[in-house]
C-alpha cells in the first residue's frame, strides 16, 4: 500500500500541479474517494454538523474523532489522512501531544489544529515527535463565537497582513500543510506564493495548490444555507463517483472554484 504524503504534495506544488481534498468519515466513502483518485481525506470535525445535525463544530469529542478515523482508515488505501483536532483538545502542550498521539495511532497520517501563530510552540514539539501538523487558517470553525459567525477573513489590510504572517511562522515551526477557509483569493495568492509548504484552500478562489470541500456539500446534500464556495458536483455526474471523479478534475485543471465559488480579488 502507498499513501499520498505531505512530501508528495510539496512535490506537486513544486511542479505547479494541483491536488484535491474532500472530508470522509467512514470506510465506504473512504474507499469511493481512494477510486476517484483523491489526493487527501479529511476526518473533519465538520462531522458534527453533517453527522449529527450539530449547529457548529464545538461539541464535537475526542472519541468521535478517533472512532471516524479508525472507519476512514480501514477504507483507505492510498489517499493521505489528515484528522482534525476538534475544540478544546489542545489547551495545553501536554493534552495536544496525547490527543495527536492518538489520532495517529487512530490511523490519521497528518493533523489538523484550527489557529495562527501562538500554534507554534505545539508543532515544533508534535514534529519532534514524528507528528506532521496541517494548521487551519483564516475562518476557523471552532472560533465562530469568536468570529461573530462563518464570515471572510481578512479583507482588511491588517487582518491580510496578520494572516500572511502567521502562515510564515507556522511554516518556520515546522508545520507540513496549511488550510486556508474563506478569505478573499488575493490574499489566499500572497499566503500561497509566500510558503513553500502545500495549500489548501476552501473559499480562497483557485489560487491555492489544492482544494477541500465537506463531502456532504460536493455531493449537494447538505440541508440549509449553502456557502459560496460549495458545488454540487452530483448535478453534472450519474453517480457518487463520477461526481468526486468531476471534482478531482476541475481542481486540477484549475476549473473549480470558479469566481462565482471565490470572494473576490
Ligand atoms: O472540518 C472540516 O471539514 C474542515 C473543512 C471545512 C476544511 O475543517
Amino acid at each position: 500500500m502507498s499513501f499520498t504524503t505531505p512530501q508528495t504534495l510539496k512535490t506537486l506544488k513544486q511542479q505547479g500541479q494541483k491536488f484535491s481534498c474532500v472530508t470522509s468519515y467512514d470506510a465506504t466513502f473512504s474507499a469511493l474517494v481512494n477510486d476517484a483518485n483523491i489526493d487527501v481525506i479529511l476526518v473533519g470535525d465538520s462531522l458534527g454538523m453533517v453527522l449529527q445535525g450539530q449547529s457548529s463544530t464545538l461539541p464535537v469529542s475526542m472519541e468521535e474523532m478517533i472512532y471516524h478515523t479508525v472507519c476512514v482508515a480501514r477504507g483507505n488505501q492510498s489517499a493521505l489522512l489528515m484528522a482534525d483536532m476538534p475544540f478544546m483538545s489542545n489547551n495545553t502542550l501536554e493534552d495536544t501531544l496525547h490527543n495527536a498521539g492518538q489520532l495517529m495511532q487512530a490511523g490519521a497520517h497528518i493533523v489538523k489544529l484550527e489557529g495562527e501563530e501562538w500554534l507554534s510552540d505545539a508543532i515544533v514539539e508534535l514534529g519532534r515527535r514524528g507528528i506532521p501538523v496541517c494548521a487551519h487558517l483564516g475562518l476557523t470553525p471552532q472560533s465562530v463565537n469568536k468570529l461573530g459567525g462563518y464570515k471572510v477573513q481578512g479583507k482588511v489590510d491588517e487582518d491580510a497582513e496578520r494572516i500572511v504572517n502567521a502562515a510564515i511562522e507556522l511554516e518556520a515551526a515546522g508545520a507540513d500543510m496549511l488550510l486556508l477557509e474563506c478569505v478573499p483569493t488575493a490574499l489566499a495568492r500572497r499566503v500561497t506564493n509566500a510558503v513553500n509548504v502545500p495549500v489548501v484552500g476552501i473559499g480562497a478562489g483557485n489560487v491555492t495548490d489544492g482544494q477541500v470541500l465537506v463531502m456532504h456539500d460536493l455531493l449537494g446534500i447538505t440541508k440549509g444555507h449553502k456557502p459560496k464556495f460549495v458545488k454540487n458536483f452530483m448535478a453534472e455526474s450519474s453517480s457518487i463517483l463520477a461526481a468526486f471523479e468531476t471534482y478531482d478534475r476541475q481542481v486540477k485543471d484549475g476549473s473549480f472554484p470558479a469566481p462565482e465559488h471565490s470572494f473576490g480579488e
